[in-house]
């Protein structure tokens, strides 16, 4: 769910110290720029995107890190809309609930028909996360962090029920293992299921030595929100997105 990250520009205005940067991606909707909030004055903020915005003037994602009224004035000035919020949960691993259920890894050129069929039925209503398609999951399969034995699949009923896809961030201090996609097939909804596989796949990333767990979601997907709560994922940063 995050936006991926490319150049950057630095500072224009100068009145900081802290040399905050505005990362540069593209996702499916266009150019994707990353700030977090905390890094700018919110007068260096508006020279720095005021310069720069003419060069997408087809329309830009704005993803900002710790927003606040200040930051929502100046982007509704800048001509955009809030789309959505997003919460990274975070915690220390291990947890105290644990959970035995039966996991099989992804078994690759198998289950990826399948696999999709699942988690576009789950997450039918979302924007980014339904429409996965077979070609889409091999990319990610090309990817360094990729391994099926950190994606988890759950079967009932002879078909595959419910799925948690873990991801390990080699890059950050120390490592941080992510619950990077997690649902339940609507059939098998308010079984267990859910809170089940978050704890699988939180216990693969523990039992692979990962002492920092994290995720993303939506802020309004208040099923997600709650059970992570429950499971002591906490929120450490608010990630708005702003487009126009
Ligand atoms: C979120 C999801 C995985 C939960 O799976 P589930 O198997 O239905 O949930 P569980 O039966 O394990 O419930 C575990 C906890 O989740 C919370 N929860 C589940 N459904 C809920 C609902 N409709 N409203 C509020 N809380 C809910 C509760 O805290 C529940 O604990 P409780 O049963 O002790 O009250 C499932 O709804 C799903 O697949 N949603 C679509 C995909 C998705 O949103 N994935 C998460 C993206 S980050």
């Amino acid at each position: 769910m995050q936006p991926p990250s490319g150049d950057t520009f630095d500072d224009v205005s100068g009145i900081t110290n802290e040399e905050p940067v505005i990362k540069i991606g593209e996702d499916r909707d266009g150019p994707v720029l990353e700030l977090d909030a905390t890094e700018w004055s919110v007068d260096a903020l508006a020279m720095a995107l005021r310069t720069n915005l003419e060069q997408w003037p087809q329309g830009v994602s704005i993803w900002i890190d710790h927003p606040s009224g200040e930051t929502d004035d100046l982007l509704t000035r800048l001509g955009f809309e809030i789309q959505r919020d997003l919460f990274r949960m975070e915690r220390s691993l291990p947890m105290e609930q644990r959970t035995d259920i039966e996991t099989r890894s992804f078994v690759v050129d198998q289950d990826e028909e399948e696999w999709c069929q699942v988690n576009n039925r789950a997450f039918a209503w979302h924007r980014e996360q339904s429409g996965w398609t077979p070609e889409l999951v091999r990319e990610r399969q090309a990817e360094s962090w990729f391994d099926p034995d950190g994606f988890l699949i759950h079967h009932r009923e002879g078909r595959i029920a419910a799925f948690c896809w873990t991801k390990i961030h080699e890059s950050e201090t120390p490592p941080i293992g992510e619950v990077y996609v997690i649902a339940v097939d609507p059939d098998f909804h308010g079984l267990g299921l859910g809170r089940a596989l978050t704890l699988a796949g939180y216990q693969h990333l523990g039992d692979s030595g990962i002492t920092r767990a994290m995720l993303y979601v939506d802020a309004d997907n208040t099923p997600a929100v709650t059970l992570y709560r429950d499971i002591g994922l906490e929120v450490e940063v608010v990630r708005r997105l702003h487009q126009k």
